[in-house]
């Protein structure tokens, strides 16, 4: 996948929905998606990132996008189905989803962690993404080639020291790939997969790991190749898999 080249036009005419797309590596998709074709619904918390990208978009000559300032931790069933209504409203369809927002406290052994973190850290991190994904069940139904991506984490996939509820929570996302894609069968949709960055420079990296040289990792934009083979319908037969980005 690393040498995976998109079709200018991969993405012309759909809808993706993007969280986290105000920074890192859903800002580097979301701006990857409108530049093949993709009219991209940003989502995140803070307002001015998101309107940073939205300016981006227009300025790289790409669709214009929608904004959804979201707070994930506080979502609920009913204000997750008002804005799957609202993209049904004012964008029509929507072929995919990408998960990309999380909340990250700190590395810190299990004893140190707070039921309050846990809490925070399980609805970010794993029942938001499978809510929203709920939410927008009925209108992913009606597109052709539907993808949605969760997007995990390595020390979720093989867990060590420190990394607490929020490795559980980023396990978590890889059996609810699993189950949700032997719940829709070998030709449902969406399909469903996990993909691991890996190690990429970005904020949250620069906080795991401060004072290591960001030019010694992969950048968000070397991994859009997956991003985008992953979204688009060159990818139809991947469905329920974890997905590791070797760079
Ligand atoms: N960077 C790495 O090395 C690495 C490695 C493995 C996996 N990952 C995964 O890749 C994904 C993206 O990571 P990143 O490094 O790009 O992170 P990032 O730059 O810190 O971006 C995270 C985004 O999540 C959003 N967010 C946080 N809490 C939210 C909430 N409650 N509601 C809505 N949005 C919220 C933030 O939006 P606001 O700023 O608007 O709050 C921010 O745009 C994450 O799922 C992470 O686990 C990253």
């Amino acid at each position: 996948m690393k040498d995976y080249t998109p079709r200018p036009d991969l993405l012309a005419g759909r809808v993706i929905l993007v969280t986290g797309a105000g920074s890192g590596l859903g800002r580097a998709a979301s701006l990857a998606y409108a530049r093949h074709g993709a009219t991209v619904a940003l989502l995140g918390r803070n307002e001015a990132k998101l309107e940073a990208v939205y300016d981006e978009i227009l300025a790289a000559g790409g669709p214009e996008p929608a904004m959804f300032p979201y707070d994930l931790a506080t979502a609920d069933d009913r204000s997750l189905e008002t804005l799957a209504n609202t993209i049904a409203h004012h964008l029509k369809r929507l072929d995919g989803v990408l998960h990309s927002a999380h909340q990250f406290f700190s590395l810190t052994p299990l004893h140190l962690q707070t039921l309050e973190q846990w809490q925070t850290l399980m609805r970010v991190n794993l029942i938001a993404p499978f809510a929203l994904t709920r939410a927008c069940l009925p209108l992913l139904q009606q597109a052709q080639d539907a993808s949605v991506i969760f997007t995990g984490e390595t020390h979720g996939h093989h867990p060590s020291a420190y990394w607490g509820g929020y490795a559980v929570a980023k396990s978590g996302l890889e059996t609810l790939t699993r189950v949700w894609a032997d719940e829709l069968g070998a030709d449902g949709n969406p399909r469903i997969n996990t993909l691991i960055p890996g190690p990429v420079a970005t904020t949250l990296r620069s906080r795991t790991h401060p004072g290591l040289a960001p030019e010694t990792v992969a950048s968000a934009d070397d991994l859009m190749p997956w991003y985008l083979y992953l979204i688009g319908a060159d990818s139809r037969a991947i469905r329920g898999q974890i997905v590791e980005c070797q760079t």
